[in-house]
């Protein structure tokens, strides 16, 4: 088998990461977009060792999972490569990959396993989003044929595996109506500005991102337009005329990023009008979003997975550890539960956002210490009854997960957003612990992503 070369394959699994997978004479064929189900023609794109990637030419017979894409950029835009999969059978699979990436761990039975909390929105879920500004638009196949289209400008997204390749997004189906319209609004007025987009080859210009927020409990809406150089004055007329159209939108914020590296982040803030925060609340807890503030992206579902943590922790306990505590969420709905919680975070502006968050809320039991675990859990004496953690996507380091073993607290709940590094974490923890239940919870709708939540107790 070679590269170019066609194959009819019938997929019958979906890989970890989304890909549709077949068996051709013993070897894994990895396809893009392709669905358990389908019978289609794919042409070879690489041949490895182990297995062979390709991609849909004809889908000869689709599988009955099959549903129509609602989004008109679908399967050029890297969003969500899953809109074409019913969203039942959706949480189906994410449940069952979480089984497999668990298949090796011995004693897990699959009952371990609850099905996953579908999302309460499919659609519109989403309260922040990043455009990019470009001056070098990517042109899909059906633009490039018409002469009327121009490639010095665009905001939008990029195409998948792509830094420096945006295509215009007309409508994104994960925010909604209000954002689509600011992004609409905003795409017409910087084409017309005459304002530079940064050039990233050059790094002489001013546009980089339009990031938008919305707090979905008190109906509010920030636009940040980050910058390479400040622009409050040259921003002025966009934010006026943005408030005339957007009475919804309560505060407007130019960020400045003077580094080259494209990332939608600000080291200086500007607030061209309004306020410099939305407020969010979930349950009881009311949150101050900034500019720069982390906040779960999917917040009408990180309620449950919130809630979740909540009932494993259980009630009456002593002291908590949260353990990459990020800006303080999960110790905020564990404080009521518990005479102190205690988070370590590495960074700084999370744990001082942390602290903030806790104030707001009359929160006096959660302290929080910044700086790395591994060099702040082994010589903190104190024992935790229960340790909680949310590690980053790379999972937790081996001094860590010897140090949590160390201290023997009764239960661990891991917080995970990649089953691979959560079951070869758990792997170690289950020398001592057990395995008592792990909840999915869909947090990311259309895409691949599995959020998941575990109960270990002491065995
Ligand atoms: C998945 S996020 C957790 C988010 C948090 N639960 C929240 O709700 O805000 C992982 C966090 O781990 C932090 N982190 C990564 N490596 C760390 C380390 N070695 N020590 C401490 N914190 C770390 C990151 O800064 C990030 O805030």
């Amino acid at each position: 088998m070679k590269k170019g070369e066609l194959l009819t394959i019938n997929i019958d699994k979906l890989a970890f990461g989304g890909k549709g997978i077949a068996r051709v004479d013993n070897r894994v064929v990895f396809v893009e977009g392709g669905l358990p189900g389908d019978r289609a023609e794919v042409k070879i794109q690489k041949v490895k060792k182990k297995h062979i990637d390709a991609r849909i030419t004809d889908v000869i017979k689709p599988s009955p999972l099959r549903r129509e894409a609602e989004c008109s950029h679908f399967g050029q835009c890297g969003g969500c490569k899953w809109q074409n999969l019913d969203y039942r059978h959706q949480v189906q699979f994410k449940r069952e990959q979480l089984l497999e990436s668990f298949r090796h761990l011995a004693g897990l039975t699959p009952e371990v396993i609850h099905q996953t909390t579908p999302s309460p929105l499919i659609f519109a879920y989403r309260n922040k989003m990043e455009f990019s500004f470009t001056d070098n638009r990517w042109l899909v196949p059906e633009e490039l044929a018409d002469p009327r289209i121009k490639k010095d400008f665009a905001l939008g997204l990029h195409v998948p595996g792509s830094y420096d390749r945006v295509m215009h997004i007309e409508k994104c189906w994960l925010q909604d109506d209000v954002m689509n319209r600011i992004l609409n609004f905003s795409q017409n007025y910087f084409k017309q500005s005459g304002l530079p987009v940064f050039n990233l080859k050059t790094h002489e210009g001013l546009l980089r991102f339009l990031v938008l927020r919305k707090s979905f409990s008190h109906g509010e809406y920030m636009v940040n337009i980050v910058t390479f150089r400040p622009a409050e004055s040259l921003l002025a007329d966009y934010a006026n005329k943005l408030n005339s159209q957007f009475p919804e939108i309560t505060s407007i914020i130019n960020t400045v990023n003077p580094r080259v590296a494209q990332i939608a982040f600000g080291e200086e803030e500007y607030v061209l009008s309004g306020q410099d925060h939305i407020t969010e609340k979930m349950d009881e807890f009311t949150f101050e979003i900034s500019a720069n503030s982390f906040f779960q992206t999917n917040p009408l579902q990180a309620v449950h997975l919130y809630h979740t943590v909540q009932k494993y922790a259980g009630r009456h306990n002593n002291l908590i550890w949260d353990l990459y505590s990020g800006t303080g969420t999960i110790a905020m709905f564990l404080a009521g539960n518990a005479r102190k919680v205690k988070g370590f975070e590495l960074v700084e502006s999370a744990v001082m956002d942390a602290r903030n968050n806790c104030a707001g809320n009359s929160i006096d039991n959660c302290e929080f210490i910044a700086g790395d675990i591994r060099d702040n859990i082994s010589g903190t004496s104190d024992n935790p009854d229960i340790i909680v953690c949310d590690p980053p996507r790379s999972g937790m380091h081996e001094d860590i997960l010897k140090a949590i073993m160390n201290k023997r607290p009764q239960k661990i709940v891991y917080v995970s957003c990649n089953p691979a590094t959560m079951a070869r974490d758990i792997q170690q923890l289950t020398t001592v612990y057990q395995v008592a239940e792990i909840q999915p919870i869909d947090m990311f709708p259309h895409t691949y992503h599995i959020e998941s939540v575990a109960r270990l107790e002491l065995k």
